[in-house]
């Protein structure tokens, strides 16, 4: 796969310096792994249309959905060897390039709205994960929302009990792994294009993730019973090849940066809508069945949990989950 990453990327440079550039537009190859109807699907294809429009067609975006192009963990390896130019990734991806703070995102309960998400994404926090990504060959424009993950089995999961001995297809985050084995599940870290069949298999019992992304993907076809748990957030950091960045002409930057701007307050002001409506198809198929929680077996869920902030204090870092906490009770 590297090989094929490599001719790309070599293909991708000879394009922006070759004989025709002059006249040729600047081409941006975003790749994402969701569907084009989800939060994130909606708010590339925003960033296109902006993109174009305001650099006049100097720049030219291409947008890739549904790991048309590379699955997880090769996407940032492309980013970061320029056979594409721009990514979304989940907040819980970064940790197999050696950036694991932003799996501080990914802790149970941590935040519960996306109005308390805002005070840290658009605070000094936000800021200071972002500048992270500039060792690594890229840099961070913004975050874009999906929304709150629900669990799904093809066991009704009420109590922390009904997790145990369930393998859980997880992302690649250590917080995420801490979850489920406090659950006394076992995790399993996979691609997100895998997940459907390794349901459908029984590869693996169960999952967590969006209702936008359960729906889109058909997971819940083949899940008989999905958990309104909303136990843990799932964002994304939207980066972009720092070489190619840098070396773009200022006033297209500048262009580029307004249209990414509008992009991301375009797609975080749908994303709760695109969730609730993708829980309100899921109920209408009638293949899962959605269970609430009561606030006593919510309250037992949030107990069993607990135990992950520490568990991955070293990783993520004690002073940041720390600092995280505080940005999320300040008031505004
Ligand atoms: C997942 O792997 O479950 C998600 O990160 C997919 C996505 O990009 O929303």
């Amino acid at each position: 796969m590297r090989k094929l990453i490599l001719a790309a990327a070599s293909a991708a440079m000879f394009a922006v310096v070759g004989p025709a550039a002059a006249q040729s537009p600047i081409v941006i190859k975003f790749s994402h792994v969701v569907a084009p109807n989800t939060p994130k699907g909606l708010a590339a294809e925003k960033f296109k249309e902006l993109a174009e429009k305001y650099t006049a067609g100097k720049v030219k975006v291409e947008v890739y959905p549904n790991s048309q192009l590379y699955k997880d963990k090769e996407e940032l390896e492309a980013l970061q060897l320029g056979a594409v130019q721009m990514l979304a990734p989940s907040n819980s991806k970064f940790g197999p390039i050696g950036v694991r703070e932003f799996e501080v995102f990914d802790l149970p309960y941590i935040l519960s709205d996306l109005p308390t998400l805002r005070k840290v994404t658009d605070g000094p926090l936000g800021t200071k994960l972002l500048k992270l990504l500039d060792g690594k060959g890229m840099t961070g424009l913004a975050y874009w929302d999906n929304g709150f993950k629900i669990m799904s089995a093809n066991k009704k999961l009420v109590a922390p009990a009904d997790y145990k001995g369930l393998k859980f297809r997880i992302q690649s985050s250590k917080v995420l792994d801490a979850q489920f084995r406090a659950l006394g599940a076992i995790p399993q870290v996979m691609a997100f294009s895998e997940v459907y069949q390794a349901l459908q298999t029984g590869v693996v019992d169960g999952q967590e993730n969006t209702p936008s992304n359960m729906y889109t993907q058909k997971m819940h076809e083949v899940q008989k019973f999905t958990t309104l748990t909303n136990h843990g957030y799932l964002g994304y950091v939207v980066i972009v090849n720092k070489k190619f960045w840098d070396d773009l002409p200022a006033n297209l930057r500048t262009e580029l940066d307004k249209a990414m701007k509008e992009a991301s307050a375009y797609g975080n002001s749908l994303s709760a809508k695109e969730n609730e409506d993708a829980l309100a198809e899921m109920q209408k198929s009638g293949k899962t069945e959605l269970v609430k929680l009561t606030p006593e077996q919510d309250a037992a869920m949030r107990k069993a949990m607990e135990s992950v902030y520490g568990d991955v204090a070293n990783r993520v870092g004690k002073p940041l989950i720390e600092e995280f906490l505080k940005e999320t009770k300040a008031t505004n």
